[in-house]
C-alpha cells in the first residue's frame, strides 16, 4: 500500500490510506490556522514545547499529536462515508450516474414511481448492476476504468474532508471573533461547494467518449441502440439525422409560438438537427442546451454557405451554449424549463427509441416545466410522394429511397401524438393541430 498520495488509486483500502494521509495534513493545518489566530490556542499549545518533524518541516510535538488523533477518528469513522450520508452524495450519485442511466440505456424509460423505487431500492441494485462488474477486488471491466474512477473520486473525498476541517476551523474562528479568517473559510466553502456541484458533460471540453473515464457504466451504454439515430425498417437503414431541414425552411407558425412564449431559464433543443429552431430558444432563455446524436453533432454540414460542425456553429452563434450527445443528455441529472422536442419523434421509426424519448424529456422538466412535441404530418410534399407511388407505406408512416439513402416520415397527427406522450406519462395541456402538423404542450407531472 503506497503512502503516496499521488499514485493511484487501485482499490478501496488505498483510497482510505490517501484519504488518511490528506486529512491528517488538513487538521494540522487547520490547528496552525488557530494557533497563528486565536491566543488560548497558542497558549495551550505551547504547555509542550517539543518539536518534530513532518516532511522536513518543524511543528510543535502538541499539533501534530492532536493532528494525528483527530485524522485517526477521520479514519475510523469513515469520515467521507458520514458526510456522504449526511448529504446524500453517494445516494443521489448511484441513483443518477449509475442506475438511471443503465435501466434507460437498456431502453426501459423510467417513471417518477419508479425512479422512486430505484432510489429505495439502490443498495440492493448497485450489487447486481454495478459493483458485480466493477468491484476493484475481482473486476470483470478492465481494471483500468476502475483504477481511473477510484483515483477520481479519492480527489473529490479529500475535498470533501478537507471542508470538514475547514468547517470546524470556522466554527472555532466565529467563537473567537476573528473574522477576517473566518470569512476566507467561508469563502472557500463557498467556492468549492459551488465547484463540487455534480458537474454537467459539456462539449467541446467533454466529449462523451472522454468522460466516460470516470464511469465504466458510461463507456457501457455506447454499446446500447437506444442512443442510436440509425434505425432498420424492413431491412433499409434509416439515418434520421439526414432528415433534419434548415433554419431557411423553419414554420413561420412555429416560431411565432416560440417567440411568444414567457422567457425561461433554461431551454432544450432536443433533437436539434440542424439548428433549425436553437435561434428561437435561444431567444427566449438564458441557458441553451442543444441535443442529437454525436453523429449529427460532429459531421461536417452546410450552414449559410460555409462548411462546419453543429458544435462548432452553435459555439460561434450562441457563445455559452451547451451542446450535448444524447448520451450525455441521457445520463445529466440537470433539468430545464422548457424542452423543444420539433420533428423528432416522426423521424423514428422504433416505438422503443421514441419511448426513451419521451422519458428523457420527462425526467428532464423542472417541476413546472414545459415540454412541446411537434410533428409534421400532411403536406404538399408528402402528399406528391405518396401519389408517385415511390414511397413504401408502412404501419404509421412511410418510406422512401433517394441518392441520399432511405428516409422515413412518421405520421403522428395531433390524436397520435396526444396517445403516445400520455402513455409516456407526461400532461398534455393543450393539443392542437396547425398547417398539417401537430403540437402537444406538456408538463412532467
Ligand atoms: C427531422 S430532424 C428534426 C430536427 C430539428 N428538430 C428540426 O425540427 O429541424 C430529426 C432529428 O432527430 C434526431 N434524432 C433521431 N433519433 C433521435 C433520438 N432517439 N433521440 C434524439 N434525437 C434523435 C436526428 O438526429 C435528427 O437530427
Amino acid at each position: 500500500m503506497s503512502l503516496n498520495p499521488f499514485t493511484e488509486v487501485k482499490d478501496y483500502p488505498s483510497m482510505r490510506t490517501k484519504l488518511g494521509l490528506f486529512t491528517f495534513f488538513w487538521f494540522l493545518g487547520g490547528i496552525l490556522v488557530l494557533q497563528n489566530t486565536i491566543p488560548g490556542v497558542a497558549r495551550v499549545l505551547a504547555m509542550v514545547p517539543a518539536k518534530t518533524k513532518v516532511v522536513e518541516v518543524e511543528f510543535g510535538v502538541a499539533t501534530v499529536v492532536i493532528a494525528f488523533a483527530l485524522a485517526a477518528v477521520a479514519y475510523v469513522a469513515k469520515l467521507h462515508d458520514r458526510v456522504s450520508d449526511l448529504f446524500g452524495i453517494r445516494a443521489r450519485f448511484d441513483v443518477n450516474e449509475i442506475l438511471k442511466p443503465s435501466a434507460l440505456a437498456t431502453g426501459t424509460p423510467l417513471s417518477p414511481s419508479q425512479i422512486q423505487k430505484l432510489r429505495a431500492k439502490r443498495l440492493d441494485l448497485m450489487g447486481p448492476v454495478f459493483y458485480k462488474f466493477a468491484s476493484s477486488g475481482k473486476p470483470i471491466i478492465d481494471p483500468h476504468y476502475i483504477t481511473m474512477a477510484l483515483t477520481q473520486w479519492s480527489w473529490y473525498w479529500v475535498v470533501i474532508e478537507l471542508n470538514v476541517v475547514v468547517g470546524l476551523v470556522a466554527i472555532a474562528l466565529l467563537f473567537a471573533s476573528q473574522f477576517v479568517w473566518l470569512s476566507a473559510a467561508l469563502a472557500w466553502l463557498v467556492l468549492s461547494f459551488l465547484l463540487l456541484q455534480p458537474s454537467e458533460p459539456t462539449v467541446p471540453s467533454t466529449h462523451f467518449s472522454r468522460s466516460n473515464r470516470l464511469s465504466p457504466t458510461r463507456s457501457a451504454l455506447r454499446r446500447y441502440p437506444g442512443f442510436s439515430v440509425h434505425y432498420s425498417v424492413k431491412g433499409h437503414i434509416i439515418k434520421s439525422e439526414n432528415a433534419a431541414k434548415p433554419s431557411m425552411q423553419a414554420s413561420a407558425y412555429l416560431c411565432r409560438w416560440l417567440s411568444a412564449q414567457d422567457p425561461v431559464r433554461s431551454a432544450v433543443d432536443y433533437g436539434c438537427g440542424k439548428l433549425r429552431y436553437s435561434g428561437m430558444l435561444a431567444a427566449i432563455c438564458r441557458s441553451l442546451t442543444l441535443v442529437d446524436s454525436s453523429i449529427q453533432l460532429d459531421r461536417s454540414l452546410l450552414f449559410d454557405g460555409t462548411r462546419t460542425t453543429v458544435r462548432a456553429k452553435a459555439a460561434a452563434t450562441w457563445p455559452g451554449c451547451r451542446v450535448l450527445s444524447i448520451e450525455e443528455f441521457t445520463i445529466s441529472a440537470r433539468r430545464y424549463d422548457f424542452i423543444l422536442c420539433a420533428n423528432v419523434l416522426s423521424a423514428i421509426p422504433a416505438a422503443k427509441a421514441r419511448a426513451i424519448v419521451l422519458a428523457n424529456t420527462r425526467s428532464h422538466l423542472t417541476l413546472s416545466g414545459q415540454a412541446l412535441f411537434v410533428s409534421q404530418y400532411r403536406n404538399s410534399y408528402f402528399k406528391e410522394v405518396i401519389a408517385s407511388g415511390r414511397a413504401k407505406v408502412i404501419d404509421g408512416g412511410w418510406l422512401l429511397h433517394s441518392a441520399r439513402g432511405w428516409f422515413y416520415y412518421g405520421l403522428l397527427g395531433p390524436a397520435d401524438l396526444k396517445r403516445l406522450i400520455v402513455r409516456a406519462g407526461l400532461v398534455v395541456k393543450d393539443c392542437w393541430s396547425h398547417d398539417g402538423s401537430a403540437y402537444a404542450l406538456c408538463s412532467g407531472a
